[in-house]
């Protein structure tokens, strides 16, 4: 079981932010700017999945559960309210939000199906959030050069995501343990994801100009794909996932540990003082 807080981050995103905040990097901009347009969408997906499973689980397992599933909507639910002010700078510099809008049309078109395919989907999609999270902690060059608010954005999201890695998965194991949709899932989830990210990257980049740039492959090579980069570092984590005795605390939360540990003077904890 994991003792999950509510931190409240104490951040000013009503100021702009530039168009390549992150470093100047079209790149880097364009990919992060796509995540977070994904964010208040499915944050929202996820605190009803969980919150659905829960009320499906029996009596003795749902009390077991309850704390921690409150954590867990508390935390997602700061994120998407963040993230959301952060997507309203993007949407002022014209950005169109492509993936929530495929997004929603895929919960339109399955909104019918049973409450362990959503959590499924939701514990898939959480390992993604974690493994990403955890390369970023570990990576926070891909950071560089982005103003200080933001990056601390950045991390404590990350922190989080790895700080709640377990919830969704273990209310799925509660709820059904199957391990043959439990992969099912994670491949559909994996095609569409990571297709979904690209895509918008992509719709980012045209919009900033600089989709056919030189420069903005090489980064995008630097950040994703190079030896130390995002998907190439991540694939033994991804390939963890399909183990049938795999559990995401098997993967070491020390980075997101340590960044909450060190930045406790930028958040406060819900009936905490910050700093605390
Ligand atoms: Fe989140
Ligand atoms: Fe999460």
């Amino acid at each position: 079981m994991t003792q999950l807080v509510v931190r409240h981050l104490l951040i000013d995103l009503d100021a702009p932010i530039a168009t390549r905040w992150n470093g100047g990097d079209a790149f880097r901009t364009a990919f992060f700017n796509a995540l977070s347009l994904s964010f208040p969408v499915g944050e929202q997906y996820f605190i009803d999945s969980v919150r659905n499973a829960l009320q499906a689980l029996p009596e003795a397992q749902r009390a077991r559960f309850a704390d921690e599933v409150k954590g867990f909507v508390g935390q997602e639910a700061t994120h998407r309210r963040i993230h959301a002010l952060f997507n309203g700078h993007l949407a002022a510099q014209g950005l169109p939000n492509d993936i929530e809008r495929r997004a929603l049309h895929r919960m339109q078109a399955n909104a019918q199906r049973n409450v362990r395919v959503h959590l499924g989907v939701t514990a898939a999609t959480e390992h993604f959030t974690a493994i990403f999270a955890n390369w970023v902690l570990r990576h926070p060059w891909a950071l560089d050069g982005a103003e200080p608010r933001l990056r601390t954005l950045w991390l404590w999201h990350a922190a989080e995501e790895s700080e709640h890695r377990s919830t969704a998965f273990d209310v799925y194991q509660a709820l059904s343990g199957d391990h043959r949709w439990r992969i099912r899932l994670f491949r559909y989830v994996t095609a569409v994801f990571l297709w979904d990210l690209i895509r918008q990257t992509l719709i980012n980049l045209w919009h900033d100009g600089s989709l056919l740039r030189w420069s903005t492959w090489r980064s995008g090579w630097r950040l994703l794909l190079a030896r130390d980069g995002m998907f190439r570092a991540s694939f033994g984590a991804w390939r963890d996932y399909f183990a049938p005795d795999f559990h995401p605390s098997q993967h070491d939360a020390t980075p997101g540990r340590a960044w909450l540990h060190e930045h406790s003077a930028q958040y406060g904890v819900v009936g905490r003082p910050a700093g605390a």
